[in-house]
């Protein structure tokens, strides 16, 4: 490959003293091979040594260099220069560069990874004795577990996370996925508990299933794929007195009924009497604008085959619980 140089500039997020965030311009040569790493520790070596970032490894192992790269959560030592702009163009190319998303910035490009690595920390992250535990680890067990295990703790996926941006207290894709891995791990003694603990607020019914972690993930983990599946262990597992799995399944059996969600009864099928009083003042701002639901149930036409599509499922459930055939945002 023809070896590509072209002046680039560096749009980074800095701290001044008295902790106020402003951006400032580097600019430098890059080759078609210059990662986003290489060029911080140049400009960190000939022009400003006081740039602030972490990095250990080098080589997308150690975690420790997730920013926010153009927009996305990236690892700065795998990310190419040139798959994020265009080198060949003639026109001047700016590349920006900021902390992670959802943690207190500490300077520059470090943040506080310490609430990410608690929340883990919090809901023990190791096998534990109990009276749920299996010997045997069949082969889907070990391919469960494998694909967690995978994480690098790099936060990618904690600070592209839309329900964290709304929540900080959520416990985020990188914690639930870990918590999959010990709920799918056959020699787990407690998985009844930790299903009840994280069907909580600020756990998995708390994800809204954007899909980005799964994009933003550098190592394949596809933490919504682990929460979906934690919501259906969770469920199979009867753990539905909350308002996560009240809710999927009024969905369900509104589908399965009519072909349509009746939304005037959702409200208090899932957050009961109480929960539904306490919307009446979204519901008179609704009624103002002409858009109270009817409480009628409505079927739609077709709906036996919607009904038939239930009732195979039933018979022959989807295995969700191989990679392999839950494949992509929204599997599950
Ligand atoms: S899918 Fe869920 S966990 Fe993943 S980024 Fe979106 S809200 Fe967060
Ligand atoms: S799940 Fe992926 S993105 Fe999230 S911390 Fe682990 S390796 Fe990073
Ligand atoms: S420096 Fe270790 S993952 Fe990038």
């Amino acid at each position: 490959m023809t070896e590509l140089k072209k002046q680039v500039t560096f749009r980074i997020s800095r701290m001044s003293e008295d902790k106020n965030s402003y951006t400032e311009d580097f600019t430098l040569e890059c080759t078609n091979a210059t990662t986003i790493l290489q060029a911080l520790e140049t400009i960190k070596g000939e022009q400003d040594g006081s740039l602030t970032f972490r990095r250990s490894c080098r080589a997308s192992i150690c975690g420790s260099c997730g920013m926010f790269i153009n927009n996305r959560s990236r690892l700065a030592c795998r990310t190419k220069v040139k798959d994020m702009i265009d080198l060949e163009s003639d026109e001047p190319q700016i590349l920006e560069i900021a902390p992670q998303k959802n943690q207190p910035v500490i300077k520059d490009l470090v943040v506080d990874i310490t609430p990410f690595y608690e929340k883990v920390e919090n809901h023990k992250p190791y096998v534990q004795d109990g009276p749920e535990k299996v010997i045997n680890v069949d082969k889907t067990s070990y391919e469960q577990v494998n694909m967690v295990s995978n994480c690098i703790m790099c936060g990618s996926c904690y600070s592209d996370c839309t329900a964290l941006a709304e929540n900080e207290n959520y416990l985020g894709p990188a914690a639930l996925a870990k918590m999959f891995r010990f709920v799918a791990d056959p020699r787990e003694g407690q998985k009844k508990k930790r299903l009840k603990e994280l069907s909580k607020k600020n756990g998995i019914w708390d994800c809204t299933r954007c899909g980005l972690c799964i994009d933003a993930c550098p190592k394949d983990v596809a933490p919504m794929e682990a929460i979906v599946k934690l919501r259906s262990r969770a469920i199979e597992a009867g753990v539905t007195n909350n308002k996560g799995a009240k809710h999927a399944m009024v969905f369900k059996n509104d589908l399965a009924k009519h072909g349509l969600l009746n939304e005037f009864w959702m409200i208090p099928k899932t957050f009961g009497l109480l929960g539904a009083i306490k919307q009446i003042p979204n519901a008179i701002h609704l009624a103002k604008k002409g858009k109270i639901p009817s409480p009628m149930p409505e079927k739609i036409e077709g709906v036996e085959e919607i009904d038939a599509i239930f009732k195979q499922l039933k018979e022959n459930p989807i295995n969700v619980e191989t990679r392999k055939e839950d494949d992509g945002p929204g599997a599950g």
